[in-house]
């Protein structure tokens, strides 16, 4: 039986002035599959993951989540429908501890009181650090004394902490160790069995065909194909990013 789509991308088109970002591209996301988006630098995916985040508003096309057509106007309103990202510049706000970024636009008050829980906040969030196995000094420590794939694992843990439907992934992988890379591609399965969608950017072939069930390729805007992982081979993909056969 064919599930509904999460998310319908159709026909989006996005223009910076004279430049078009993306061009007349269309994808359907089902609950509980993995799309990996390819290609070279300045092909359009981060242009694309913004345009589903609310971060852009596409100049053309339409977004349906779940069948209705929806113009989030910022990221919160995406995060209310359950769409979290990982940013490829991970979007931390560095001055914060690691608690308050995990719970950013999200905190917690005193029970009818105007003042954040610090205390359940930390306890909370030191949890999720360890369950996650992202090792910092402590949930108190500041982003910016952290190192860069600390602050990824940050990224990842805010992201498939707060995940319902669909998460979307900027390379989220880029800074981390072989370890660290294998515990996250373990919880990307985790949330594919949880029925989360997944839409994610890499540069690596080999994550991309360990993860995915289909790949999109996209190459200076344009979408130049969608294959299933299980019927293709990394030489089809890299003749589709690169147009050299
Ligand atoms: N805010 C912006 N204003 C103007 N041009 C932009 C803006 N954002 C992106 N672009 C342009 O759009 C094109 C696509 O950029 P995008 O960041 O989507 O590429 P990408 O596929 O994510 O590349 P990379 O792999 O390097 O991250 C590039 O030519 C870029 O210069
Ligand atoms: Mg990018």
């Amino acid at each position: 039986m064919e599930t509904q789509p999460l998310l319908e991308l159709s026909h989006i088109r996005k223009q910076f002035g004279g430049v078009v970002a993306v061009e007349d591209f269309s994808l359907d996301l089902h609950p509980g599959e993995i799309v990996a988006l390819v290609g070279d630098n300045g092909a359009g995916k981060s242009t694309l993951i913004k345009m589903i985040s609310g971060v852009y508003q596409p100049t053309d096309g339409a977004i349906r989540l779940s069948g209705e057509t929806v113009s989030f106007t910022d990221a919160s309103e995406a995060r209310a429908r359950g769409i979290e990202v990982v940013y490829q510049d991970l979007a931390l706000a560095d001055q914060q501890p690691v608690y308050m970024n995990l719970f950013l636009g999200r905190e917690k008050l005193m029970k009818g009181l105007p003042l954040l829980d610090r205390r359940s906040m930390v306890k909370e969030a030191q949890q999720l650090v360890e369950d996650l196995d992202v090792r910092i000094p402590s949930a108190k420590a500041t982003i910016r004394d952290l190192s860069g794939g600390q602050r990824q694992g940050i990224a990842i843990a805010r992201a498939t902490h707060w995940a319902k439907q669909l998460i979307l992934l900027d390379e989220p992988t880029a800074a981390l160790g072989v370890a660290e890379t294998a515990k996250v591609e373990k919880q990307i399965a985790a949330l594919k069995e949880r029925n989360v969608a997944i839409l994610i950017i890499s540069h690596s072939l080999d994550q991309v065909f360990r993860l995915s069930d289909r790949i999109c390729v996209l190459r200076r805007g344009q979408q130049i194909g969608i294959r299933e992982t299980a019927k293709t081979d990394k030489n089809e993909i890299v003749a589709m990013i690169t147009g050299v056969n």
